[in-house]
C-alpha cells in the first residue's frame, strides 16, 4: 500500500484496546511490524482534553509508522480529533466502525454506525475533509448476519474518500466468536478500487501465507496472533531466551512509559502470554499476577529459568 508517497506493506498490527500502547508497538516494530495502530481514542475524550486520552497518541520508537484510531458518530468531535492528531503527523488515521462493545454501541459508536451508513458517511467524510493526512476506515461484515452490508459500506466508505479500508469479516454479534469469513474480503476487493487491508484469525505464518494466497490481499492486519508472540512480524520462532530477553525489554519500555507500579500491572497480562504452555503454569501464573514490583517480576523470570532448564 503506498501511503503519502511512501510504500507501507506487510504485516500491521491491529489496533487493540488496552494492549497496543507505546510499549507494545514498540517491541512490534521491532519486530517487522510495517505499521502499527493505536487502541481505538475517543474523539470526544481528545476534544474535551482528557489527559488519558491524549497520552494513547504518544510514541516511544522514533520512527514508528503509526496509525491513530479514533471513534465516535458525531462530526464535530470528529473533526476536531482529526486536526488535533494531524499535529503530530500520524501516516493514518482510522476510523473505528467495527468496534462490538456495548457501551460503544449504544452511542451510536463503533459497529454502531454499520446501521446507518448514511451517517458513517457523514463522519467519514468529516474527517477527510478535515485531515491532512489519508484516512481509512476499519468495519465489519455487517451487524448481525441478516444484515451482511460490507459490499454497500466500503463503497460507501470509498465515495466519502477514504484511501483505504481493513475488513473484519465477522458480524457486530458475533463479537470474536466463531471463523472469519475470509470470502467477504475477497468479495468486498472485488467491489472497490481502493486497498483493502484483510484481517481475521492470522495466527502463525501458515494463516499468513493461506489469507494472502485466498485473498489477494498482501497487506495482513494481525491482533489476537500477536499477543506474546511479536516473533509472528518477522516469521521466527523465538528460543525461550529469546522471549525472556524481548519480555524484559517490554518490561523495562512498560515502566519507562507508566512508572514501575502501573507499568508492573501492563506488563503482568503480557507476561501470561509470553510464556503461556510453559510447565508449572499454576505457581508462575501466582507468581506472575502477585507481581508488584519489577524484582517481582525478575523473580518470575528466574523461576521460569529454573524451571524449564532443570
Ligand atoms: C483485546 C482486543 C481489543 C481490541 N480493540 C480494538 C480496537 O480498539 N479497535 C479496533 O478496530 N479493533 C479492536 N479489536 C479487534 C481487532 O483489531 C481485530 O479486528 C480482531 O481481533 C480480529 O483480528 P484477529 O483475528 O487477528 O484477532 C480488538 C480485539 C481484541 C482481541
Amino acid at each position: 500500500m503506498i501511503i503519502q508517497g511512501k510504500e507501507i506493506t506487510g504485516l500491521f498490527l491491529a489496533p487493540m484496546a488496552g494492549i497496543t500502547d507505546a510499549p507494545f508497538r514498540t517491541i512490534c516494530i521491532e519486530h517487522g511490524a510495517a505499521l502499527t495502530y493505536t487502541e481505538m481514542i475517543s474523539a470526544k475524550g481528545l476534544m474535551y482534553n482528557n489527559e488519558k486520552t491524549k497520552k494513547l497518541l504518544s510514541k516511544m520508537h522514533p520512527s514508528e509508522p503509526l496509525a491513530v484510531q479514533i471513534f465516535g458518530s458525531e462530526t464535530e468531535p470528529m473533526k476536531f480529533a482529526t486536526e488535533y492528531i494531524c499535529s503530530f503527523n500520524p501516516v493514518l488515521i482510522d476510523i473505528n466502525m467495527g468496534c462490538p462493545v456495548s457501551k460503544v454501541v449504544k452511542n451510536g459508536e463503533g459497529s454502531a454506525l454499520m446501521k446507518d451508513i448514511n451517517k458513517a458517511y457523514e463522519v467519514a467524510k468529516a474527517v477527510v475533509n478535515a485531515s491532512s493526512v489519508p484516512v481509512s476506515v476499519k468495519f465489519r461484515s455487517g451487524y448481525d448476519k441478516q444484515n451482511l452490508n460490507y459490499i454497500e459500506f466500503g463503497k460507501a466508505m470509498q465515495d466519502a474518500g477514504v484511501a483505504c479500508i481493513t475488513l473484519h469479516p465477522r458480524t457486530r454479534d458475533m463479537f470474536y466468536s466463531g471463523k472469519a469469513d475470509w470470502s467477504h474480503i475477497v468479495q468486498l476487493k472485488q467491489s472497490v478500487d481502493i486497498p483493502v487491508i484483510a484481517n481475521g484469525d492470522v495466527f502463525n505464518e501458515q494463516d499468513i501465507e493461506d489469507i494472502r494466497e485466498y485473498t489477494g490481499c498482501h497487506d495482513v492486519m494481525i491482533a489476537r496472533g500477536s499477543l506474546g508472540n511479536p516473533w509472528i512480524f518477522s516469521n521466527s520462532t523465538p528460543s525461550l531466551e529469546q522471549r525472556v530477553q524481548v519480555f524484559r525489554h517490554h518490561m523495562a519500555l512498560q515502566i519507562d512509559y507508566n512508572g514501575e507500579r502501573k507499568g508492573i500491572i501492563e506488563i503482568r497480562k503480557h507476561g501470561a502470554w509470553y510464556f503461556k504452555g510453559l510447565k508449572n503454569s499454576a505457581k508462575l501464573r501466582d507468581l506472575l499476577f502477585k507481581a508488584e514490583t519489577k524484582n517481582d517480576i525478575i523473580n518470575y523470570i528466574e523461576t521460569i529459568l529454573e524451571i524449564e532448564n532443570a
